[in-house]
C-alpha cells in the first residue's frame, strides 16, 4: 500500500519551500542551552504543542519510552534544585584542578525558568527486544531525540530550554515517586529568556571549545580522513 502512494508521488519533490528548509536550520543552528532565564510563564497550549512536538520523537521499536513529569509544585522544585546544587558541588570535587572554575560557571536555571519537566526513561523496559537486544541503551537514545525536539521546538517559539543532568537519579525518583525499573534522565527548564546565548555557554566562559565537523568525520575507516 505504502509503495503504491510512494510511485504517485515519485515526480513530486519531497522537500520543504526554501523559507521552511532556512527555518529548520535556524532552529538546529540557534539552539542554545540556556541557564538564565526571565521567569514568566509557558501558555498550556503552547507547552501542550511543544511536548506533542516532543512526543513525535522517533523511538527504537516504536517502545516511546518517554515519561513527562511537569513540577508545577514550588517546593517540589526547590527540593529538585537542592538535589541538583548537591550534586554540582561532588562534580567539583571530582574535577580536581578546574573545581574552582567549574564552580563559577551556571549549570542551570532551575529557580528562574518558568516551567521544569523531567524527563524519565518509563519502567518495564526489558520488555522491548526489537533493537535492544544488543543495545539496551537505545532507550536513551530515544528519549534523547523527544528531548532535541522539544529543544528546537521551544527555540522556534522563543522559548530557551536547558537540560540539567547534574543530580543523582535515584534520589531524583524517589522524590518523584517512579517505580522501581524508570529512570530519571533530564531536569528541563524551559521558559522565556531575555536573550539567547549566541555561542555555547561553554564556550564563551572558555570551559570548553567546540571541533569542527572535519576533524569529527571519517571515510571507511576510523580515524582516516576524506
Ligand atoms: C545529555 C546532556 C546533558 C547536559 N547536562 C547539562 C547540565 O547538567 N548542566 C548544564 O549546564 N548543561 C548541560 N548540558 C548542556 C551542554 O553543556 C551544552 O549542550 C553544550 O555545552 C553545547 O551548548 P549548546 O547546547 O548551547 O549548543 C547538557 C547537554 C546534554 C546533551
Amino acid at each position: 500500500m505504502w509503495e503504491r502512494a510512494c510511485s504517485r508521488r515519485a515526480m513530486t519533490d519531497n522537500a520543504f519551500s526554501q523559507a521552511e528548509r532556512d527555518a529548520v536550520y535556524r532552529a538546529i543552528g540557534e539552539r542554545r542551552d540556556m541557564r538564565h532565564f526571565a521567569g514568566g510563564t509557558v501558555e498550556p497550549e503552547l507547552l501542550r504543542r511543544l511536548l506533542e512536538a516532543a512526543h513525535q520523537a522517533p523511538s527504537v521499536g516504536l517502545m516511546q519510552p518517554w515519561r513527562f513529569i511537569r513540577i508545577s509544585d514550588r517546593a517540589l522544585r526547590g527540593q529538585i534544585q537542592q538535589l541538583v546544587e548537591q550534586e554540582r558541588i561532588r562534580t567539583a570535587e571530582a574535577l580536581g584542578e578546574r573545581t574552582d572554575e567549574f564552580m563559577h560557571l551556571k549549570v542551570e536555571g532551575i529557580n528562574d525558568c518558568a516551567e521544569v519537566l523531567v524527563a524519565a526513561l518509563m519502567d518495564d523496559r526489558e520488555r522491548h527486544i526489537f533493537g535492544r537486544r544488543t543495545l539496551p541503551e537505545m532507550d536513551l537514545a530515544s528519549l534523547s531525540c523527544a528531548i532535541q525536539n522539544l529543544w528546537l521546538a521551544s527555540r522556534a517559539e522563543g522559548l530557551g530550554m536547558g537540560w540539567v543532568s547534574l543530580f543523582e537519579p535515584q534520589a531524583l525518583a524517589d522524590l518523584l515517586g517512579l517505580p522501581p525499573g524508570a529512570k530519571p534522565l533530564a531536569i528541563l527548564c524551559l521558559g522565556p529568556v531575555k536573550a539567547f546565548y549566541p555561542a555555547p555557554m561553554l564556550v564563551l566562559e572558555g570551559w570548553a571549545q567546540a571541533r569542527p565537523l572535519s576533524e569529527l568525520l571519517y571515510e571507511n575507516y576510523w580515524g582516516v580522513s576524506q
